[in-house]
């Protein structure tokens, strides 16, 4: 399966900056690359549609209301991301089940929304320093994306799942390679037992990826891509991480 490499700027970029970086990455990305997407702010997504048109890279959002429509002031919904070529869309941040108080059955309603647009939700998961440290990983993960496979049924095989340990997150601390490949084992496993295509699943790990450590993470046989905060805003070293995907 080709990796999927995508860039999340979570609340970061301007008109000026966003033109430079994507015209750098447009003229470095490699003629036989991974599939590549960026999940830009919202108030960017038309500027970015007409930067990327005709490139090989995919437009992603960072979020999608749970809503189809109606009186839900200061939401998207998934038509309207759509009417601007978002092919991707990004589900339970941990910061946003952390700062908006995103339940796991709200990430799962917005999984399910994106997927009845047409685009690809990008489900996260992943545990908090305290809960890895009480030895609750697996179980943490595990009913994340339960909710997200009770809601979505056989149509799991349209769904990213990202692993993103919160406590990796902009902290310059990746997980070790065993310690991520483990749990997208965990994560293969779940899918597994819940459709017969998980072998075709994208889990991408996200927290802390750089050009220094890429190649060895998206070595790992069950790493199928990364979710790229800080780096994915250096035009050179997100290339580098895309180079490095095998
Ligand atoms: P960093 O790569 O900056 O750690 O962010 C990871 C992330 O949260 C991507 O969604």
């Amino acid at each position: 399966m080709k990796k999927l490499i995508v860039g999340n700027w979570k609340m970061k970029g301007s008109l000026a900056a966003n033109e430079s970086l994507i015209q750098a990455l447009r003229s470095g990305m490699p003629t036989a690359a991974c599939n590549v997407a960026l999940c830009v702010p919202s108030v960017y997504l038309s500027q970015c549609q007409a930067l990327l048109a005709g490139s090989a890279i995919d437009l992603g959002a960072q979020d999608v209301s749970a809503h189809e429509s109606g009186a839900f002031t200061g939401e998207l919904s998934g038509a309207m991301l759509r009417e601007f070529g978002v092919r991707y869309c990004i589900v339970g941040h941990s910061e946003r089940r952390q700062y908006h108080a995103e339940t796991d059955t709200l990430v799962a309603l917005k999984a399910q929304r994106a997927l009845a647009s047409g685009m690809t939700p990008i489900v996260c998961v992943g545990e908090t320093l305290d809960e890895r440290e009480a030895g609750q990983t697996d179980e943490v993960v595990k009913r994340q994306l339960a909710a997200v496979i009770h809601a979505n049924g056989h149509c799991i095989s349209e769904i990213v799942v990202a692993y993103e340990p919160v406590w990796a997150i902009g902290t310059g601390k990746t997980a070790s390679v065993e310690q991520a490949q483990q749990v997208h084992l965990v994560l293969r496993s779940q899918l597994r037992a819940a459709s017969s295509q998980a072998d075709r699943i994208h889990i991408l790990y996200g927290g802390s990826m750089n050009a220094a450590n890429a190649a060895q993470l998206l070595a790992q046989p069950d790493i199928d891509g990364g979710l790229v905060g800080g780096a994915s805003l250096k035009a050179p070293d997100f290339l580098s991480i895309i180079t490095s995907a095998p």
